[in-house]
């Protein structure tokens, strides 16, 4: 908005700023209360939704903290769609903003240990607690690893071996998983220097969802385009919806590639 802040505007933003660090301070302050993580170390990210914080676990291990910021307006126009169109929230009332926040962060906690369990390369999930996600850290030392977006497919020793675990993850979370991420991008990759993580689950959708070829499909095409590979979307989409429907048996070779039929999704 033009125009200075009036002394009562920047009052009011101090309160409201308050009343958020006070909020998310004591969902912290729960986290360390169950052992989830023991000291906070400091921000070190910031995605468009939240806050990434780095803390320290009684093992000496660190996790990330996924702040999300109980700020209105954006956040329900973004996020409200997604919420009401899964059958998990029907029936919520959203009583306010806060709350909507609190619902969000707990569907992505939910979608990642899906992911999770599933086999996928993904953050460990540790706990959560109103807007606070605690998860596995990934990085060396206190600094986070690069986005794939950042790193560039220049920057990768072998684009091959990132591309094909990226595959075999979007896999077994959609089959094993009955997950599909929704809004998968070279953005939400970690890359370690030898292996991607697949990060940001909030906005992934059961199967069943009434998008949810559409979102896999996207999914698929902005992988695929990344590394500039010769498989073809559609093909790979075929594959994913038909081997999803597989009633037999579903093997794991030693590499970790689901075999159904016998087959790897990427066998010809
Ligand atoms: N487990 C993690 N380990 C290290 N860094 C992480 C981890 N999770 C997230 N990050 C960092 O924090 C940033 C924000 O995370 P994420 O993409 O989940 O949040 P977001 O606010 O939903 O993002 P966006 O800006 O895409 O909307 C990421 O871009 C990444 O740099
Ligand atoms: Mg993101």
């Amino acid at each position: 908005m033009a125009g200075r802040r009036t002394e009562k505007d920047s009052d009011y933003f101090r309160v409201v700023d308050d009343a958020i660090n006070s909020y998310t301070w004591a969902a912290v302050v729960k986290l360390q209360e169950r052992g989830i993580i023991d000291d906070v170390l400091g921000p070190v990210g910031q995605g468009k939704e939240a806050k990434l914080v780095l803390a320290r676990r009684r093992d000496g291990t660190h996790a990330a903290l996924k702040i999300f910021y109980p700020v209105p307006v954006k956040f329900v126009k973004s996020r409200y769609g997604y919420v009401l169109g899964d059958p998990r929230f029907r029936g919520l009332k959203v009583r306010n903003y806060l709350h909507l926040v609190q619902v969000w962060c707990r569907k992505e906690f939910g979608n990642l240990s899906r992911a999770f369990r599933a086999g996928a390369r993904v953050p460990e999930p540790y706990g959560f607690y109103r807007n606070v996600l605690a998860m596995r850290f990934v990085g060396s030392g206190t600094t986070p690893a690069p986005l794939l977006a950042d790193v560039g497919l220049e920057g990768l020793d072998d684009p091959d071996s990132v591309l094909y675990e990226i595959v075999k993850s979007v896999e077994r979370v959609y089959i094993l998983g009955g997950l599909v991420h929704g809004d998968l991008s070279p953005f939400n990759v970690l890359y370690d220097g030898e292996s991607p993580w697949i990060i940001d689950w909030g906005s992934a959708v059961r199967r069943g969802h009434p998008r949810e070829l559409d979102y896999l499909r996207r999914d698929v095409e902005r992988i695929l385009e990344f590394f500039g590979s010769s498989i073809e979307p559609q093909r790979l989409l075929k594959r994913l919806v038909e081997r999803g429907s597989w009633r037999g048996p579903i093997d794991v070779d030693e590499e970790g590639w689901l075999l159904i039929g016998g087959r790897r999704i990427v066998d010809d």
